[in-house]
Order: structure tokens, then C-alpha cells, then sequence
């Protein structure tokens, strides 16, 4: 199948990033949220990261609060936080106002693919569609086959990652994934140690990126991708596996005071 246009619903961390990848690759692509406010710090993001590229790359993305400009998608991806109720919702709403042969992505962390579907009528055409932070230049994209998941669709997923010149990888759908599944692990060592410990945030993350285990601490790396969707994906991982996950105290304080990082300004750091 080809896309000869795309969409993405969500212009948050990774919705912004992800409709820059598309229209960077010469896919015209339409921009949905539900707050101008989001789509202006989107496109804002968009433009940063295609530098000199950025008015040729910015002409393809279309920014909307509606439906609209959806009657003629040919592949859609939400992005919208990661909680089921609100991607059913979304989900529901794309079944509505997409042509029947679009394919409707999921950018989910690791919900499950198979109940996002069951809101659709068309299961079989929806399917896991995983980028990393930061979009724009992780070339990983996961994608999640659900129980209803069509071989037709996960190809077609596979060759639409290529053509926007992304490495997919294919996976069985269980939480978290496979990335996820082993760096929620890895992070869940370093929040319990900060917790037991006492040893300061600052401490750990310098220790890490010295040590040039990673480039950025596991705290830097939260606030970057936003403390909300983190813990709820640590939260999920708990539920789903038991204590060799961890949900970091610190972070569920400051998920409760809206201090969710990067995107409000505040989180383990401040992001002035
Ligand atoms: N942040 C990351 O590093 C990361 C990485 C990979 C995958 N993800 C996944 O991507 C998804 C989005 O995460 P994010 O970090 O970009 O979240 P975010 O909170 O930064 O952005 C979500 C955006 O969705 C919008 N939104 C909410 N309801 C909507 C609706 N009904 N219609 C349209 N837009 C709506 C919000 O206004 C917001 O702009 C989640 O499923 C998350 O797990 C996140």
C-alpha cells in the first residue's frame, strides 16, 4: 500500500517530532490535537529540528483541531497520552472519519493493541507503531501485532517505517513491548536505588553519563520524555510483571504537583 498522505493525532513530546519524520520523507501529513496550544509547540519542535529543511518540511504538515482534512489518509498515527480510555476514544473517532483502507497506528509504550482495536471496526487493520524519543532521530520504530492484526497491515507498517526511513522491527504484542520491556527494567534498578539510598538525582545521572553508560541519566532522560507517561508506564509494567519493576516515589510526587518535566517547565530539573 502506498501513503500518499498520513496523519498524526497528538502534537505533544512525540506527535510533533513524528509528523516532521513523515513530511521530511515528502509525505504530506495532517496534524491533529485537541489544544492549538499543543499544535503551536508541535510545529514549533518541528521546525527546530529540520534546520535549514524547515520551510520545504513545514509546507507538508497540515495543523488542525478537527476531522476534517481525515476523509482521504491513507495511514494514521496516535499519538495521544497513554492511557486505553482515551485511545479507544480516538480510536472510535478515526474508524468514523477515515477512508476504509487506512491503516490506524499506535504510537502506545506498550498498552495492549488487540483492546485498542476492539474500538474500531476494522481490528484487523490496526496495528503497534512504536517510535523512540527523539523522534526526529531514534531510528527504531517497533511494530506490534495485535491478535486481530492483519500479515497485510504489519507489512504495510514495516514498509511505511522504511519509506520515512526508519528501521521497524517486528513484535508480539505483551506490555511494554520489547524496548520498554528491558529499559523500564534497567531505570527501575536506578529509581529503587534513589529511593533506598537517598543519593541525589544529579548524583546518579552524572554518574551514569561519565561512566558513558548512556547519553543522558535516567532523570534526565524522565523529565525529557515527560514524568506523566513515564510513570504510567512504569505503573503498567508493575501491574503486568510484578516487583522487578518499580514505580520511582519522587516521580509520582511530582506527577501529583504537575511537575511532569520538559514539557510544563519543571520536573527533577528546570527547564528554563
Ligand atoms: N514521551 C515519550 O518518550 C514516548 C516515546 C514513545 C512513545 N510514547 C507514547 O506516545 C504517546 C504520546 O506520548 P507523548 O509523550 O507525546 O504525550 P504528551 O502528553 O506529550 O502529548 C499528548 C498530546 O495528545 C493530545 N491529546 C489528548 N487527547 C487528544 C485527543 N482526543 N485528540 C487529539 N489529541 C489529543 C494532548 O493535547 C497532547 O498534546 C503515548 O502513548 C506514549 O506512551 C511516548
Amino acid at each position: 500500500m502506498f501513503v500518499f498522505k498520513a496523519a498524526v493525532v497528538g502534537a505533544g513530546t512525540m506527535g510533533g517530532e513524528i509528523a516532521q519524520v513523515i513530511a521530511s520523507a515528502g509525505v504530506p501529513v495532517v496534524l491533529k490535537d485537541v489544544d492549538q496550544k499543543f499544535i503551536d509547540t508541535g510545529l514549533a519542535k518541528a521546525r527546530e529540528v529540520s534546520k535549514d529543511r524547515a520551510d520545504e518540511i513545514l509546507e507538508r504538515i497540515h495543523p488542525t483541531l478537527s476531522y476534517d482534512d481525515f476523509g482521504d489518509v491513507d495511514f494514521v498515527i496516535e499519538a495521544v497520552p497513554e492511557k486505553m480510555e482515551i485511545k479507544q476514544a480516538v480510536f472510535e473517532e478515526l474508524d468514523a472519519y477515515t477512508p476504509g483502507h487506512a491503516i490506524l497506528a499506535s504510537n502506545t509504550s506498550g498498552l495492549s493493541i488487540t483492546e485498542i482495536g476492539d474500538a474500531t471496526t476494522r481490528p484487523e487493520k490496526v496495528v503497534g507503531f512504536h517510535f523512540f524519543w527523539p523522534a526526529s532521530f531514534m531510528r527504531l520504530i517497533e511494530v506490534i501485532e495485535g491478535d486481530e492484526t492483519a500479515p497485510e497491515t504489519v507489512q504495510a507498517a514495516a514498509n511505511f517505517a522504511q519509506a520515512i526511513k526508519k528501521m521497524p522491527v517486528r513484535c508480539g504484542e505483551c506490555p511494554g513491548f520489547v524496548v520498554n520491556r528491558i529499559l523500564m527494567s534497567l531505570a527501575a534498578e536506578m529509581w529503587r536505588y534513589q529511593d533506598e539510598s537517598g543519593v541525589s538525582v544529579e548524583a546518579i545521572d552524572e554518574y551514569i553519563t561519565e561512566a558513558k553508560l548512556a547519553p543522558m541519566g535516567p532523570f534526565r532522560l524522565s523529565d525529557m520524555t515527560g514524568l506523566d507517561t513515564g510513570l504510567k508506564v512504569a505503573k503498567d509494567m508493575v501491574e503486568a510483571y510484578g516487583d522487578r519493576f518499580y514505580v520511582h516515589k519522587g516521580m509520582e510526587q511530582l506527577v501529583a504537583d504537575g511537575k511532569l518535566g520538559a514539557k510544563t517547565g519543571q520536573g527533577f530539573y528546570s527547564h528554563d
